[in-house]
């Protein structure tokens, strides 16, 4: 085996002006919702100028549960057009689909083998899902699929990955794997961070404040759904839930409802909390919810606009995509040549290479 003294990752991947970040969203839903946008994508947008960027489409992790491919195939482009939207630029970003770059694959096969199957089963997701239908109801690719998300990200040597809270606990995994791949083999991954904004790391259920808001939410109500019609929006805000308190004030304990909706405010009109707890002070819930559906209006209906014009020029989409698995297979080739002869795997042949 080679030496442990640690080395510089080799393989043409020499270090980048900008700091690289990667991330990755699932396609499986018809359109983000507003803890996606607030949580993830707008970060991604505003990272442009700082760092050296790989977003992609996580289309391999959505069928680690039962899916129908028509609507995979119409999500997939949903979601590019979604970040275009968003603002993230091709022109400065990277944006592939995972499926494209066969890479991810092949790395996540070596890590599987690096992680144990206790520990694989351990990690929280797989845990609760499985508790939730019972172990023979679960997909293999649902335990993987941590170690597929770690190939995902160690493949681009990212300092920084953008995510929610939720996916703090794959992040560390990741750092594991990457850890324990360096200490069995040589030194060959960057630890990545996990890079998570504080303010809006969680929006939250506006009819179930104390429950994040998800697309598996119970009841469509508690959901704003970006692409959603915005007079359904602005109605789904006027009638969050809320206390039997009048008072305007960011109490996540106590008004968990209105907290939220402040952060939301916040994070959408640019203005401090405490700036608007004193505006409306006086005031009551029904002010306050009805700027707020302004303001979030004034932001999904232009969202709207450009993602249904973006859809409607797919071969536009299609060479985005084309671009951005060519720029993530320049970096990700590279990565894995180095992992196979690491590993001890035979070179490919020369015309390969
Ligand atoms: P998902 O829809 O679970 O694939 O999540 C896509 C991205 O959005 C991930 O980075 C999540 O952590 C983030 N995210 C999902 N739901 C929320 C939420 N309610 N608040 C903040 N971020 C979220
Ligand atoms: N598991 C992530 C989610 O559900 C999506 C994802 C897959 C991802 N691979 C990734 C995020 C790599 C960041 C980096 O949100």
């Amino acid at each position: 085996m080679s030496s442990a003294t640690p080395a510089e990752p080799t393989g043409g991947s020499a270090p980048a002006a900008r700091p690289r970040v990667l991330s990755g969203i699932q396609p499986t839903s018809d359109t983000i919702h507003l803890g996606n946008y607030l949580g993830a994508v707008r970060q991604w947008a505003s990272l442009q100028e700082e760092f050296e960027p790989f977003f992609f489409i996580a289309n391999q992790h959505a069928i680690t549960v039962e899916h129908d491919p028509k609507k995979l195939l119409e999500r997939t482009y949903r979601s590019v057009a979604q970040l275009l939207a968003a603002g993230v630029d091709p022109a400065r970003s990277a944006i592939f689909v995972q499926s494209q770059v066969p890479e991810h694959s092949q790395l996540a096969w070596v890590l599987e083998c690096l992680t144990g199957f206790g520990e694989a089963r351990r990690m929280t997701q797989f845990k609760d899902k499985s508790a939730k239908v019972g172990e023979g109801a679960v997909s293999v690719g649902l335990l993987t699929y941590p170690m597929l998300m770690a190939a995902d990200i160690l493949l681009y040597r990212p300092q920084y990955v953008p995510v929610g809270e939720d996916q703090r606990q794959h992040l560390e995994l990741t750092r594991d794997l990457a850890q324990r791949f360096n200490h069995r083999f040589k030194k060959t991954f960057r630890l990545p961070e996990a890079y998570i904004p504080k303010s809006t790391a969680k929006i939250m259920d506006l009819q179930e404040p104390r429950a994040k808001m998800s697309k598996s939410a119970s009841s469509p109500s508690g959901l704003i759904d970006v692409l959603d019609d915005p007079k359904i929006t602005a109605k789904k805000i006027r009638s969050a839930v809320t206390d039997s308190d009048t008072v305007v004030r960011f109490d996540e304990e106590n008004k968990p409802g209105i907290a939220n909706l402040l952060r939301i405010h916040s994070a959408l009109s640019g203005e401090e909390i405490p700036a608007l707890e004193e505006r409306y002070a006086g005031q009551g819930y029904g002010q306050f919810k009805k700027d707020l559906a302004d303001v979030v209006v004034d932001f999904v209906a232009p969202f709207r606009e450009r993602t249904l014009a973006l859809l409607d020029d797919r071969a536009h989409l299609q060479q985005v995509m084309a671009k951005g698995a060519d720029q993530a297979r320049a970096v990700a080739s590279r990565t894995l040549a180095d992992v196979y002869d690491r590993v001890g795997f035979v070179a490919p042949p020369p015309e390969r290479r």
